[in-house]
């Protein structure tokens, strides 16, 4: 397959961590190994027991010019490279093949050798090559521990459909070397202009107490906000998400406080300031109890209650008017149901931010706990329309905006 030059030449200088499970496709690991090295990027593998059965140590040290890694209670292996330091050293971590068995460990965050423990100790991204009989791929349980890992911001390349060594045809079959290589070149081909940058995101609602057991809440599924917080990491800002109780999984490469209640959330976003953006797409409720009970409150015969409400902090409006801590750019969300834009106009003056984002989240467009969302970009006087997109394309392409403002407002004048 020819290479894109550009890409590829991303690869010179970096550092791969490449973890070899056990599989058929374990001999096509030999081959990634040479492309990699080919193209300037130093490999070190780690190999599990599996994995051995298919490729041996010696040929993967020939290849990758590194001792090759593979006892977690090695004392030679912990006093020259410890896991967590073989977790951490790589630049990118990359799993190829994956077994099925593996996705499942990395899914269900198992640590019962080196290469799982690894992969659980890391702080680097992870691109998996998964390589597997057809029907083992095509399993719920394959296709839940695939979900879950994806949502978790893991990168695949991979299966292909192809003749199996099973005699077999279908998806399952590992990824070519060269598109691998490929995807990780890729991979260090991303642009980062927000590294050296900070961000703050609020994401999910917010919960806050009626008495011990119950609460006050909304169906925000935090998934845009989540997905803003992934996309700000990903273009290379360093990003803190602050977020209420969601069912989600913490996005890569982000720092994830998690809060209960809006006053809680505010203390949060405090504590992370300064930052260069602040984005608030938490759906925050906008009232607390007064007073919340300190035990459960009893039915009794009474046939009315009343709650006593309270306002509760604005944090959106607070980072906007957070003096000499303020964000260069405050980013607010406004979902209406009605004069989508006009309405959002006023918010963004209300509440003193730089940028809205508005969504009509009116019932039949399905936004609110939905995958899509229809948007207006409110930046000043200016209003852009985007077409109906997927959350995590409105979250890249804000994300793009604002590194475009922030490195604009970076150049000298
Ligand atoms: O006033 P409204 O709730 O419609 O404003 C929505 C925007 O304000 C969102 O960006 C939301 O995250 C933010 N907000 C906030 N704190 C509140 C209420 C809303 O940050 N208490």
């Amino acid at each position: 397959m020819a290479q894109e030059p550009s890409k590829i030449e991303a690869l010179a200088g970096r550092r791969v961590l490449l973890v070899v499970t056990g599989g058929i496709a374990a001999y096509k690991a030999l081959e990634l190994i040479r492309l990699l090295r080919k193209a300037g990027a130093g490999v070190r593998c780690v190999l599990t027991r599996a994995g051995s059965e298919f490729v041996t140590p010696l040929s993967l040290q020939a290849l990758s010019g590194d001792k090759v890694y593979s006892d977690l209670f090695s004392l030679t292996d912990e006093s020259e490279m410890g896991h967590i330091e073989l977790s951490r050293a790589a630049d990118l971590v990359v799993v190829a093949p994956a077994s099925a068995d593996f996705l499942a460990k990395m899914a269900h965050g198992r640590a019962d050798d080196l290469a799982s423990t690894v992969l659980l100790a890391t702080d680097k991204e992870t691109l998996v090559a998964p390589s597997m009989n057809v029907r083992m791929w095509q399993h719920p349980a394959t296709q839940a521990n695939l979900a879950t890992l994806r949502q978790r911001g893991v990168r695949f390349v991979g299966p292909d459909d192809g003749d199996m060594a099973c005699g077999e045809y279908g998806p399952g079959r590992m990824a070519e070397p060269a598109a691998i290589q490929t995807a990780i070149a890729g991979y260090f081909a991303q642009p980062r202009p927000l590294a050296g940058r900070s961000a703050l995101v609020t994401s999910g609602p917010t919960h806050e107490p009626i008495d011990p057991v119950r609460y006050i809440a909304n169906r925000s599924s935090g998934k845009q906000g989540h997905a803003i917080a992934s996309a700000l990491a990903r273009l290379g800002a360093a990003t803190t998400l602050v977020t209420g109780p969601t069912a989600l999984a913490d996005p890569a490469g982000v720092t994830v406080r998690r809060v209960e209640s809006a006053r809680d959330m505010l203390a949060a976003c405090r504590d992370a300031l300064p930052v260069d953006v602040a984005v608030c797409a938490a759906a925050v409720a906008d009232w607390r109890m007064a007073e919340a009970a300190a035990h459960k409150m009893k039915r009794g015969d009474q046939a009315e209650l009343s709650l006593r409400l309270q306002q509760n902090p604005d944090i959106l409006a607070a980072l906007s008017a957070a003096g000499n801590q303020r964000p260069a750019l405050v980013v607010g969300f406004a979902a209406e149901t009605e004069r989508v834009v006009e309405l959002a106009r006023a918010k963004r003056a209300r509440k003193g931010c730089d940028w809205i984002v508005a969504n009509d989240v009116s019932a039949e467009t399905g936004t609110f706990g939905g995958d899509d969302n229809t948007v207006h970009l409110i930046a000043g006087d200016d209003t852009e329309t985007w077409p109906r997109m997927r959350k995590q394309d409105v979250a890249d392409k804000l994300a793009e905006r604002i590194a475009e403002r922030l490195g604009a407002a970076a150049e000298p004048s």
